[in-house]
């Protein structure tokens, strides 16, 4: 196990597209997921993607079994990893797909939060580290944090999403303000 530092905002190796993982359930997978498995945690982070710890594949973990005492409040999402994924936003019927503005952090961006616009409703499939397929339709917070991390695939910090930089700014100074 290794809890590796995690890169800031400013490192050029934030803004790659990820490389897709070509060959499943070997000892250099297993030990990635144990890597971010480990930093995740040990920064109480609701998600983690391999570009933030240096690594140049198209691999994500989110959610947790309990609470993240970062995100109290946050509906639970299950506890996941996902590789070479895609994502497809989803419409009611021939409806263009509905988006929602909600507030964000990233362990690569540390002690801000913005508010930032993501699609409601996705279908999202990828991989597992066995390679297993996954493919699930979800909505909400679960729909967020797999748009925000897979963000970090392609290169993308949340603050690059935003619209609205009046909804954005330090954690301590937002909390004070409410
Ligand atoms: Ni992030």
């Amino acid at each position: 196990m290794a809890v590796c530092d995690i890169l800031k905002m400013g490192d050029p190796r934030l803004l790659r597209v990820a490389q897709p993982v070509t060959e499943f359930d070997s000892d250099a997978l297993h030990l990635l997921i144990t890597d971010l498995l480990d930093s995740m945690r040990a920064a109480d982070g609701a998600g983690l993607a391999a570009p933030q710890i240096g690594v140049d594949l198209q691999v994500v973990i989110f959610g947790t079994d309990a609470a993240n005492p970062r995100y109290p409040n946050a509906p639970l999402v299950p506890k996941t990893v996902l590789i070479n994924p895609l994502i497809t936003p989803l419409g009611e019927g021939e409806q263009t797909p509905s988006e929602d503005e909600d507030w964000e952090g990233c362990l690569s961006v540390p002690g801000l939060r913005g508010k930032v616009p993501r699609y409601s409703r996705i279908r999202y499939t990828g991989f597992d580290q066995y390679g297993d397929a996954i493919d699930r339709t979800v909505d909400g917070f679960h729909a967020r944090v797999v748009q925000h991390e897979c963000d970090h695939l392609w290169g993308k910090l949340y603050p690059m999403r935003m619209r609205d930089f009046s909804q954005f700014g330090f954690v301590d100074a937002l909390q004070a303000s409410n």
